[in-house]
């Protein structure tokens, strides 16, 4: 059995956790929207047409903020045929994803799903084939709070009061050649600039988020967030990060090693953001935002071959494995890991689309990786410290000295608890965790959650939804205030420590 080591000091902290960090993101692409969140005629539906089976589920997770309605959807989104009568709604050719675009769930149902699933709008713009006037245009809709065309128009829709989205994103993937209406840098920045500005005349407390590149891999990455902050410093919030993995290769060493590529990508984003700010002798400090992160590949090939111009066909819809929900875990640690700088995050997506939630006409399940989201969601609270992690390492095909372990620790003050958050990487052997913890006077092990399965390949379906789920484990302790722990190989775990 292997052996490695925590160092912790309570003193010595990165941040505290903002919640806003377990996001999510609901796009108006495949069944996400009809038959995810909304579907009138399921027997699951409130009378609103919302899934009440998804919300429960939604709700488990604890999602403080839900990014819409794009994605790349955003791009060619006209929001005013959105809103108003539903019969009056057009339906549209929606040449992002190749689908035809009723339009019958829109903005003001995303509020109304929001107020009811108890999370926060997280809005974004179009920044393809629109700009500054209609940016200007759905905020003053959504915040103003009367006395214009606009604001009047949603009071007149039955909404008399703001909706009051704080948060909102200036576009999507701009570089990304498949985006509609993509662009260089320089055009990027201005148009966001010049949005940004306009926006924040309306209401000066909005967070906005500026795209960054489309992901660490694009040969724009880098020269791109530089452009774009150099144009937008002043009026911006945030710079967006995106990134997905898949295991194509076969090569679960490799996949899990991912995260190796999501800490440099952060790394590097941190140093353009604060070399600006250098260049600009600025005291503002720009915040990251993981606004999409998730493992995509099962469907890739699949979703080629789908019939196009359809209304809300199956895309996306990746069945995640054992080693996917590892991942996404370890993808959480890497996050928490980086809580002062990433203050926004959200898991791409929720429901049907890349999500940790499905649905059908009968019922709603969860994913695999449901489970770690759920848990760091949900336990992973308070001050993120510095955790030194002495573990033995590997070398992959796409990566060296990969630590086996993978690990965080969180103080929760208000629950006077000490939460690890641990990955167990090594494929073929258990692992033997110690860390000091006398400084944690009277803790003793509350409890241990393991996500294990022998077959790396095992999966969630509507037939047999409890395949792949957490059990409670017992052989954690702390003796002497030394904490002792066995991480079964190829594991996720959860450890609550606390006064008992
Ligand atoms: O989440 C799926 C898609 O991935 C989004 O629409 C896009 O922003 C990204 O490329």
């Amino acid at each position: 059995m292997k052996k490695s080591k925590l160092i912790i000091d309570k003193h010595f902290i990165i941040d505290k956790v903002d919640r806003h960090i377990y996001g999510s993101f609901v796009e108006q692409l495949g069944r996400a929207v009809y038959e995810g969140i909304y579907q009138p005629d399921s027997p699951f539906a409130n009378e609103l047409g919302l899934r009440e089976d998804v919300m429960k589920l939604v709700s488990e997770l604890n999602v403080p903020i839900v990014r819409y309605p794009g994605g790349n959807f955003v791009s060619g989104f006209k929001w005013e045929d959105s809103i108003g009568p539903k019969d009056q709604r057009p339906y549209r050719v929606e040449e992002a994803w190749s689908t035809i675009e009723s339009n019958q769930f829109g903005l003001n149902e995303f509020i109304e799903w929001c107020n009811k699933a108890n999370t926060e709008p997280m809005m974004a713009v179009n920044l393809g084939t629109r700009g500054v006037s209609d940016a200007k245009n759905i905020l003053e809709y959504c915040n103003f709070k009367g006395g214009t065309y606009w604001s009047d128009l949603r009071k007149k829709h039955g909404y008399e009061n703001p909706h009051d989205i704080k948060v909102w994103c200036l576009g999507n993937e701009m570089d990304g050649d498949w985006q509609i209406g993509s662009k260089t840098a320089y055009e990027y920045g201005r148009i966001a600039n010049e949005t940004a500005k306009v926006m924040k005349m309306i209401d000066p407390d909005l967070q906005l988020v500026a795209c960054g590149s489309s992901g660490r891999g694009m040969p724009t990455f880098g020269e791109w967030e530089m452009k774009v902050l150099e144009l937008s410093y002043d009026n911006v919030d945030f710079i967006s990060l995106h990134s997905y993995y898949g295991n194509q290769a076969n090569d679960t060493a490799d996949f899990l090693a991912n995260t190796m590529d999501m800490d440099d990508y952060i790394s590097s984003v941190i140093a353009i953001c604060d070399a600006v700010k250098a260049k600009k002798k600025s005291k503002k400090q720009i915040k990251l935002s993981f606004d999409e992160w998730n493992v995509w590949y099962h469907t890739l090939e699949s979703d080629e071959k789908l019939e196009k111009w359809i209304h809300a066909p199956h895309r996306l819809e990746d069945i995640y494995n054992f080693e996917d929900a590892l991942l996404v875990g370890s993808m959480m640690i890497t996050l928490l890991k980086h809580c002062d700088r990433i203050k926004m995050a959200c898991l791409a997506q929720l429901v049907n689309v890349i999500a940790p939630i499905m649905t059908s006409d009968t019922g709603a399940w969860r994913q695999t990786i449901f489970y770690p989201f759920f848990y760091t969601s949900n336990y992973a609270n308070g001050t993120v410290l510095n955790t030194l992690v002495k573990s033995p390492k590997y070398d992959s095909k796409n990566y060296t000295d990969v630590p086996y372990l993978d690990a965080v620790v969180v103080q929760n003050d208000e629950k006077d608890e000490v939460v690890l958050l641990a990955v167990n990487k090594d494929l073929e052997e258990d692992m033997e965790v110690t860390c000091d913890m006398r400084q944690f006077e009277g803790y003793d092990v509350k409890k241990h959650v393991v996500l294990y399965h022998s077959d790396l390949k095992a999966v969630n379906t509507e037939e047999k939804p409890n395949n792949v789920v957490p059990a409670l484990i017992s052989g954690a302790s702390i003796d002497q205030g030394i904490f002792n722990v066995v991480l079964k190989k190829h594991s996720w775990n959860v450890v609550i420590l606390g006064k008992v």
